[in-house]
């Protein structure tokens, strides 16, 4: 089987209700993130970056995946498909891809502040100041910050180097290390970007730009995908 990987950000999720990050609408819009989503924000202010990711886990509970998450879990009857996110979301495994590479963390886990091997599932929303791992230590969001290690990022480089199709959904490859591993994948495989706001000077040989929304964009490349293979 051909191997695909698809590099997704937010803009996979948008159409399932969840803000992206860029976007006029977007999070970063309404949060500066150097006081939600960094080391120095947790030391400065914990309740409050707390408090910012679980109103985004909160949500969770409330949204679902959309036709761009499902198309992908379709790829998988005619390829050997690799999902490669930024998001921290859960839309891809409840939508049944099955394999999924999270780049930047996942919001419905927690993770002990004195052993960062110790990981938790959160079954509930609300992670609070009080909550603690195993080793009497306070719990935080499992989520990559701005300024932390990619611990993810050596693997996710590895399955680029082996695409035979690379897909590029809903990012807009501003954040690095994720944005520069569409430059692992062979000078030889077929590129596709989607996303409605395609940065045209996509920076990268032998790509396709797809100008549509993931829920239509995605559909249509995965019918032509599997009438090809
Ligand atoms: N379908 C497809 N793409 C969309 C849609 C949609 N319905 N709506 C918006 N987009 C596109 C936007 O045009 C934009 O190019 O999705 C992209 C979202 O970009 P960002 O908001 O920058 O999100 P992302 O690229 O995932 O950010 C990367 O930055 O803040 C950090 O850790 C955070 O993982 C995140 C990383």
């Amino acid at each position: 089987m051909k191997k695909i990987i698809a590099l997704t950000g937010a803009g996979i999720s948008a159409e399932s209700g969840i803000s992206t990050f860029r976007d006029s609408d977007g999070l970063w819009k309404k949060y500066r993130f150097e006081e939600v989503a960094s080391p120095m924000a947790w030391e400065r202010d914990p309740e409050l970056v707390l408090e910012f990711y679980n109103q985004r886990r909160k949500q969770l509970f409330e949204v679902e995946p959309n036709a761009g998450h499902d198309a992908l879990v379709k790829l998988e009857d005619k390829y050997d498909v690799q999902i490669i996110t930024q998001n921290v979301d859960d839309l891809h495994e409840r939508a049944g891809s099955s394999n999924i590479l999270h780049l930047h963390g996942e919001l419905k886990k927690a993770r002990s502040t004195a052993d960062p091997n110790l990981v938790y599932e959160l079954d509930h929303w609300e992670l609070k100041m009080g909550d603690k791992c195993e080793k009497g230590s306070q719990l935080r969001p499992h989520v990559v910050w701005f300024g932390e290690m990619v611990p993810n990022i050596e693997p996710a480089m590895e399955i680029s180097s082996q695409a035979d199709i690379y897909l590029i959904i809903g990012t807009s490859l501003n954040v690095y290390p994720a944005a520069g591993l569409v430059d692992f994948a062979p000078a030889r495989a077929p590129k596709y970007l989607i996303d409605p706001k395609a940065n045209r000077t996509a920076g990268f040989s032998n790509v396709t730009i797809i100008e549509k929304k993931a829920s239509e964009g995605v559909p249509e490349l995965v019918d032509q995908l599997l009438k090809d293979a």
